[in-house]
């Protein structure tokens, strides 16, 4: 008998995103998107290379939904480019071949038996939005709202599962810290240690508008379901400590909590601890505000409770010490600085997924990240919505240490749920297809089928782990490893 399996109706699915597998960047009608000039700009991609062609779905679509219909997944989930079907990011110009475009793929999925999971806002904003000041000018809480709008309008009586956001935590790091250089719009020379506390301020008002539009206009009429996406890595204090305890807390609270604490716990807001951290540190550093923006009762109720499942993207832990701020030297990192802590990764955790990989494989983690969704926003129905491994570029097809990866994480999903009574309704690997992996472009590849980049046609062929996953699906559980032959090295 096997330990690890799932309950009846569990849901197996793979994940991708626009601007990591579209391509066709110019063609019928899209606009330019910030990924498009991020990485038009030199030096910002680390291997020079761009997300103009990359997987080419937006012509090779149906080869991406028959892997999927062989893999015999239940769901798929994939973003809209925001700037294909709105070209200049509102609703005054549509492009007609765009939305055609998702039809098609939304059909050809539905017409295999796969249900689609649309991801409204997966990084790829307007360029012309970020002409007036992207997510920093508020205004785009009424932008985000009419996009989401036009979407449930359009393919909302065919597609049934939303998620507003994908990981408003690293598009609020990564993209808008002045030390971020790791992503679009990124690399802000003047930036304010303000912008990024700003950006995800307007990204939580801007699901809780999309939320509360579905919620109002289409939801009992279409009988669909709308989340967010929130990612963390979990936080392991580094000692016994009470300060490394106390870190490692607020660590997390600062990622997950930052976004989950309003939406899904029963006070609603940012977590009081962040709150009573960031005005402390504002106070510190002379202001006579905190630098966390504040929201209205109003707003704090529209928030709460604005989800239908929790979309959890997991891929690793950090091990947190205590930091103080006075003690931090004045340019490292913005986010760990005013967290109070360092991270970093135990010695001992098996790097995961090739020498310039950044994962580590620490499943317990996941677990753990599973038993506090359960205990502190009340069990709400977690979907597994990323998980997944890295290899490097021509690793070859026998990808073992994704198979450990994958199968050690759906062990711990397993525990999670059969042990723990965790509610989590499904798991999503990261990514059906190898992509364009943002500013590391086409070094590191997340896909259980490969796609070789050096030819124009961007062929797919499937790497071992496919083989295995589908087989995990059948089973509804974590079936067996294959051997690792003497010469495998990926
Ligand atoms: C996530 C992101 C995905 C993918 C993955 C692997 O943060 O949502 O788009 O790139 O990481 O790095």
């Amino acid at each position: 008998m096997n330990d690890f399996t799932f309950p009846k109706g569990f849901i197996w699915s793979c994940a991708t995103a626009s601007a990591q597998i579209e391509g066709a960047w110019n063609e019928d009608g899209k606009g330019l998107s910030i990924w498009d000039t991020y990485c038009h700009t030199p030096g910002r991609i680390v291997d020079g290379s761009t997300c103009d062609v990359a997987c080419d779905s937006y012509h090779l679509y149906e080869e991406d939904v028959a892997l999927l219909k062989g893999l015999g997944v239940q769901q798929y989930r994939f973003s809209i480019a925001w700037a294909r079907i709105l070209p200049t990011g509102t609703v005054d110009v549509v492009n007609q071949r765009g939305v055609d475009y998702y039809h098609k793929l939304i059909d050809t999925l539905i017409a295999s038996g796969i249900e689609p999971v649309i991801t409204l806002y997966h990084w790829d904003l307007p360029q012309s939005l970020q002409d007036l000041g992207g997510w920093l000018n508020r205004q785009i809480v009424e932008w985000f709202a009419e996009y989401a709008r036009f979407c449930f309008k359009n393919f909302g009586n065919k597609a049934k599962v939303w998620i507003t956001l994908n990981e408003p935590w690293v598009a609020s790091w990564y993209g808008y810290a002045g030390d971020a250089k790791s992503h679009a719009p990124g690399g802000f020379q003047q930036h304010t240690p303000w912008a990024p506390y700003l950006c995800a301020h307007h990204m939580l008002l801007s699901h809780a508008a999309a939320y509360r539009i579905y919620e109002r206009e289409f939801k009992n009429e279409q009988n669909g379901k709308c989340g967010i996406s929130l990612n963390c890595h979990w936080k392991e204090p580094a000692t016994s400590d009470p300060d490394d305890q106390a870190a490692a807390r607020r660590a997390f609270e600062m990622q997950l909590g930052w976004f989950a604490n309003a939406i899904f716990s029963k006070e609603g807001d940012y977590p009081l601890l962040m709150r009573e951290h960031m005005a402390e540190l504002s106070k510190q550093e002379g202001r006579a505000t905190s630098r966390l923006p504040k929201f209205t009762q109003q707003e704090i109720q529209s928030l709460k409770g604005s989800a239908d499942f929790f979309g959890l993207n997991y891929y690793m832990a950090h091990m947190v010490k205590s930091q103080k701020w006075s003690e931090s030297t004045p340019n490292s990192c913005q986010r760990l600085r005013d967290g109070g802590y360092v991270e970093f990764f135990d010695p001992h955790w098996e790097q995961i997924g090739g020498k310039q990989s950044w994962i580590r494989n620490t499943p317990w983690g996941l677990r753990n990240v599973l038993n506090f969704v359960k205990n502190e926003y009340n069990n709400v129905p977690l979907l597994i919505t990323e998980n997944g491994c890295c290899n490097e570029r021509y690793d070859g097809l026998e990808d073992h240490q994704r198979i450990k990866y994958v199968s050690d994480h759906l062990k711990a999903v397993s525990q999670a749920i059969n042990t723990d009574g965790c509610n989590v309704i499904g798991y999503t690997v990261w990514s059906l297809v190898d992509n364009f992996e943002w500013a590391e472009g086409y070094t590191l590849l997340f896909g259980i089928h490969s796609v070789d980049f050096d030819d124009p046609k961007r062929p797919r062929r499937p790497k071992l782990s496919a083989s295995w996953y589908k087989q995990c699906i059948q089973a509804n559980a974590v079936v067996e490893a294959p051997q690792a032959s003497s010469k495998t090295h990926v």
